[in-house]
């Protein structure tokens, strides 16, 4: 399996995202500076992925601070994870690392402060091994919505690439393909950044899993000839009536299932759940720069004053959803009520 982030002798390794699926380049992130380079550049993306990052972002930039009394180090620490949060908003898994980064050094505030640096660094390294325990559970989980010679349709990449290992969506359709079953996946290109063509084709191609490429605008005719039997797709943010944000087209995805009768399911970890959250309507969605749209990769497609709109993100509504797969189990309506629960321990199938 491909490694997406690997930390080592003080620096993090990522795979470039951004050169997928033409070169399979590792970089090294050596700064914080770097490492919010990378997320708002989307060389790393997807929402795991990115709290992994961030987390391991704040301990490069605690790294040379020559600060030795807490209060004045946690002051640094602060405006580093300050900085770090601002790369992207909508992917709450971002904001959920650096509070467990801050809340950590807070819970050690009487150590020494190189002590601290290392307990923050082994507590980027816990992030990183409990995200790949939880996506492992996710395909567990998941796998239940599936069956030997189903057809999945995804969208955006919600595998390997956007976590620390098997992915959220493409978690399940991993775990089937080890249980020797006859799966097969179709990945929406996912404009405009083509996480889908990019990455998600490249990682299940790499897996030997049976993957065709369409275009987003091709899944309604896709739908309507039968070849689909589920939809599963990642999330960024969900909140707690069960609105979910993920990649732009999620929202039409979910509108197509509606219409066609297919089961369709958002699997994310739990540190997706925003319960501060309550509804699609309070998340804020990330916009990005025009040239994404009007000449992407390098090509000019549209004349270069006319006006862009480039949401990254759209909101699912609860009701088009049947299921939330996590690693606590699935999550079904009434979401408000059963998402507070599976915090509380009970809940989920
Ligand atoms: O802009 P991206 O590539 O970071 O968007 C990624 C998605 O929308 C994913 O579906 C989501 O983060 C879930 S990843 C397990």
């Amino acid at each position: 399996m491909l490694k997406t982030l690997e930390y080592r002798d003080g620096k993090l390794y990522i795979i470039d995202q951004t050169k997928l699926p033409t070169e399979k380049e590792i970089i090294a992130i050596e700064t914080v500076e770097e490492c919010f380079d990378a997320i708002k550049k989307l060389k790393v993306r997807g929402a795991p992925a990115i709290g992994i990052a961030a987390a391991y972002g704040v301990v490069l930039g605690i790294k040379d601070l020559e600060e030795d009394d807490f209060n004045s180090f946690y002051n640094e620490l602060k405006k580093i994870s300050k900085y770090l949060g601002s790369s992207r908003p909508t992917a709450v898994n971002l904001f959920w690392a650096l509070d467990r980064m801050e809340k950590k050094a807070l819970e050690n505030k009487y150590k020494p402060v190189e002590e601290i640096k290392k307990i923050l660094e082994e507590e980027a390294i816990s992030i990183q091994r409990e995200d790949e325990k939880i996506c492992k559970k996710i395909g567990e989980n998941g796998i239940e919505v599936l069956k030997d010679g189903y057809t999945i349709l995804t969208h955006c990449n919600a595998g390997v690439l956007a976590t620390s290992k098997y992915g959220t969506a493409l978690a399940p359709i991993y775990l089937a393909k080890e249980r020797g079953w006859n799966i097969k996946v179709f990945a929406d290109e996912t404009r405009p950044l083509l996480q889908g063509s990019r990455l998600t084709t490249f990682e299940l191609m790499e897996a030997g899993i049976d993957v065709t490429l369409i275009t987003d605008n091709m899944a309604a005719m896709v739908m309507s000839k039968g070849w689909i039997d589920v939809v599963i797709v990642g999330c960024d943010r969900v909140a707690a009536n069960g609105d979910v944000a993920n990649k732009i087209g999620t929202y039409g995805v979910a509108l197509l299932a509606k219409a066609h009768n297919i089961p369709f399911y958002v699997a994310g970890p739990t540190t997706t759940i925003d319960l501060k959250t309550p509804t699609g309507k309070d998340i804020v969605i990330e916009e990005r720069g025009r040239e994404e749209i009007i000449c992407g990769f390098g090509k000019q497609t549209a004349p270069s004053n006319v006006k862009v709109y480039n949401p990254a993100f759209d909101v699912t509504p609860n009701e088009l959803i049947d299921g939330i797969i996590t690693e606590k189990g699935i999550v079904r309506a009434p979401y408000d009520i059963n998402l507070k629960t599976i915090f509380s321990g009970a809940g989920g199938e």
